[in-house]
């Protein structure tokens, strides 16, 4: 069995990605996430007495905390999710941005780096197979125009804080392969949709403005086109990357589904049967990229990974998870979910 890194597993995509491994098997995880805000241990709770499961409580620019974990783990992969992801909270507080999405991969990046150069030192075993994905976003290459999508080649071009923060960690990894053969691999995806996601991002929080039949704040005249894509599709890709990418690769992940946030919105209100009225243009978002779209040729043809989800689909799948867990959406709404380290866990790992 081979043991990984998650760091940021208790946020959206790094929960759902913990869930799928321990799904497929072969893995045992060790996440480490400091439980930020976007944090939410609840997201796992099904999972924390899994015996190949393992919480840290822990910050990836805690250069002495990582180096202890991978010395004492000997991790065979890492991927990191960890980071500050709300691009307006990024325009309000940079600094948070860079320390995290920079300085904690660069901190990762040399943990694994020094672990791998102690098991390739002349006379050592054989290396183990260490693999480090860093979860990237599409906001890296900018805004796009009206038509065409973005591929691997792309100058980077990001206009937030946020983006620059994940462009900028983006070219340390790639330097890190490039100076000491770091065997790592570079995901973009687009934007993500589906369990587990705090209702302060679109899909969510029309489906709890539906629920609760308030009103939903459409950014400027909501024509911004983004490339939908499930997260269950972004984790088969997360793991196809794992298993059979290229060392020093960018892969695109994108779904095919591009749609403007107003359709996204008119067919949840539609799927959930309210009426358009609810819909409330607000002012837009500063710098916001108009619109965002992948193309995802070469994961599909090197790799084979194609999305099963259409934005309709998953939007189904969506809609019926948020209904059939109303508590998780509530412990998030109420806050509650700040408090299920303290009440349910600080006490029985001996890790935090
Ligand atoms: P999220 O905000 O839901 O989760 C981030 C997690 O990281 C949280 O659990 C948080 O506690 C943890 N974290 C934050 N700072 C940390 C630190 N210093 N040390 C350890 N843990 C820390 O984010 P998400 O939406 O799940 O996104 C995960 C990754 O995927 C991010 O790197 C993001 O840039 C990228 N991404 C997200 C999307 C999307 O649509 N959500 C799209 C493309 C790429
Ligand atoms: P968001 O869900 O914040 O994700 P991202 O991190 O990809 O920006 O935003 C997705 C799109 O939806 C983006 O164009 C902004 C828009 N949006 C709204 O129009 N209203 C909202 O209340 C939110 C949260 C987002």
């Amino acid at each position: 069995m081979k043991t990984i890194l998650i760091t940021g597993g208790a946020g959206f995509i790094g929960s759902n990605f913990i869930h799928h491994l321990l799904r497929r098997g072969g893995y045992r995880v060790v996440n480490l996430d400091a439980l930020t805000y976007a944090g939410n241990l609840v997201s796992l709770s099904d999972v924390e007495d899994d015996d190949r499961y393992l919480f840290v409580r822990g910050d990836i620019t805690d250069r002495a905390l990582v180096t202890s974990l991978f010395a004492e783990h000997r991790f065979d992969a890492v991927v990191n999710f960890a980071a500050e992801s709300y691009v307006d909270r990024s325009i309000k507080n940079p600094d948070l941005f860079l320390e995290t999405n920079v300085v904690g991969t660069q901190t990762l990046l040399d943990a694994a780096r020094r672990a791998w150069q102690e098991a390739t030192r002349p006379g050592s075993v054989k290396p183990p197979a260490i693999r480090f994905i860093q979860v990237s976003a599409a906001e890296v290459y900018g805004d796009l125009g009206p038509s065409g999508s973005f591929t691997e080649d792309a100058p980077l071009a990001p206009r937030t804080p946020y983006s620059a923060s994940k462009a900028g960690a983006d070219l340390i990894v790639s330097a890190y392969h490039e100076t000491y053969g770091l065997p790592v691999a570079i995901t973009r995806s687009s934007s993500n949709y589906g369990a587990f996601q705090f209702p302060e991002k679109l899909i969510p929080l029309v489906i709890d403005h539906c629920r609760a039949r308030v009103r939903v704040p459409v950014f400027g005249d909501g024509h911004q086109v983004r490339d939908w894509l499930h997260v269950d599709d972004h984790c088969s890709a997360l793991d196809a990357v794992l298993e059979r990418g290229r060392p020093g690769r960018i892969y695109n992940i994108g779904s095919g589904n591009e749609h403007t946030n107003l359709d996204v919105v008119r067919t949840i209100l539609a799927k959930l049967d309210r009426s358009e009225s609810l819909i409330d243009h607000v002012e837009d978002r500063d710098r916001h990229d108009r619109r965002l779209v992948l193309d995802s040729g070469r994961i599909s043809d090197e790799l084979g990974w194609k999305p099963r989800y259409s934005l309709d689909t998953g939007l189904d799948r969506t809609i019926d998870w948020y209904a059939r867990n109303p508590e998780w959406l509530r412990n998030v709404t109420s806050g509650a979910y700040r408090e299920y380290f303290r009440l349910y866990y600080a006490n029985r790992r001996s890790s935090s």
